[in-house]
């Protein structure tokens, strides 16, 4: 044993690994400064702020709030794991663009609570579906999507047709949409409940659908960025 207690001087590093508080004041120094790192630079930058985003972003975009309709669609996708298959982010490569169209903005998914972003691709990306098909092409494939694409491997949502759209549930989800900074106005909150009535939830799928990536018009040829 008494060899151990020799006469080393004891380190710096020794004191902190035998003191916990000195260890998590010295580990909480340590991530601000990793922290202060990462973050100062954004303040810096452009695009970090809304007001100050760049105007193409905002004057052409033409990104607005999901419809009642549309965002009772968005809350199925979800339900149903529609995104463990489909991305909805369209990378800035030549062979996304080629397939897709143009790669996707910021802006496209500002009112997305939460994002559907994703990287899962069984089946193919679905952030500029909308308008590529028709409404019935849609209902026929969310039916039985085999029938219409032979090898397909997606499932079958025939209870879709079936379900309809609680009114009242999607009033709350749009005020608390508002609630985390979507700008509804309250003739859409007020109106929310009767736009839906009636609906099924194949109707808001598809109305949701075929919105997605349509808000921001394209001008051929040319890149958005910043
Ligand atoms: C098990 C994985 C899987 C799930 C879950 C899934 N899909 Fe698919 N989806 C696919 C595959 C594979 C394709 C390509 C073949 C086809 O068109 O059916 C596809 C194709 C599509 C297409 C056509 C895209 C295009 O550009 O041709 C749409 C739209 C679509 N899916 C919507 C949905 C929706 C909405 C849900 C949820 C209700 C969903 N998918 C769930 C795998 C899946």
């Amino acid at each position: 044993m008494s060899e151990h207690n020799s006469n080393k001087p004891v380190t710096f590093q020794e004191k902190l690994e035998k003191n916990v508080w000195a260890l998590v004041l010295a580990t909480a120094i340590i991530v601000s400064v990793g922290g202060i790192v990462e973050i100062v630079p954004l303040f810096y930058l452009n695009t970090t702020f809304e007001d100050q985003v760049h105007p193409e972003y905002e004057e052409l975009s033409g990104v607005r709030p999901y419809e009642a309709l549309e965002l009772a669609g968005r809350d199925i996708y979800q339900r149903e794991g529609c995104y463990l298959c489909h991305s909805q982010m369209i990378r800035p490569f030549r062979d996304e663009k080629d397939r897709y169209g143009h790669y996707s903005l910021a802006v496209e998914s500002k009112y997305d609570h939460p994002f559907q972003w994703g990287s899962k691709r069984t089946g193919p990306d679905l952030a500029r579906v909308g308008g590529k098909y028709s409404d019935d092409w849609h209902y026929q494939h969310l039916r039985a999507p085999r029938s219409v694409v032979p090898e397909s491997v997606m499932p079958n949502y025939p209870w879709l047709e079936k379900a309809t759209i609680d009114g009242n549930g999607i009033e709350k989800r749009v005020k608390a949409m508002k609630i985390l900074g979507v700008p509804y106005t309250d003739e859409q909150i007020n109106g929310a409940a009767a736009s839906v009535e009636g609906k099924t939830e194949m109707q808001a799928l598809v109305a949701y659908l075929q919105v997605l990536g349509t808000m921001v018009k394209f001008e051929p040829g040319r890149d958005y960025r910043d």
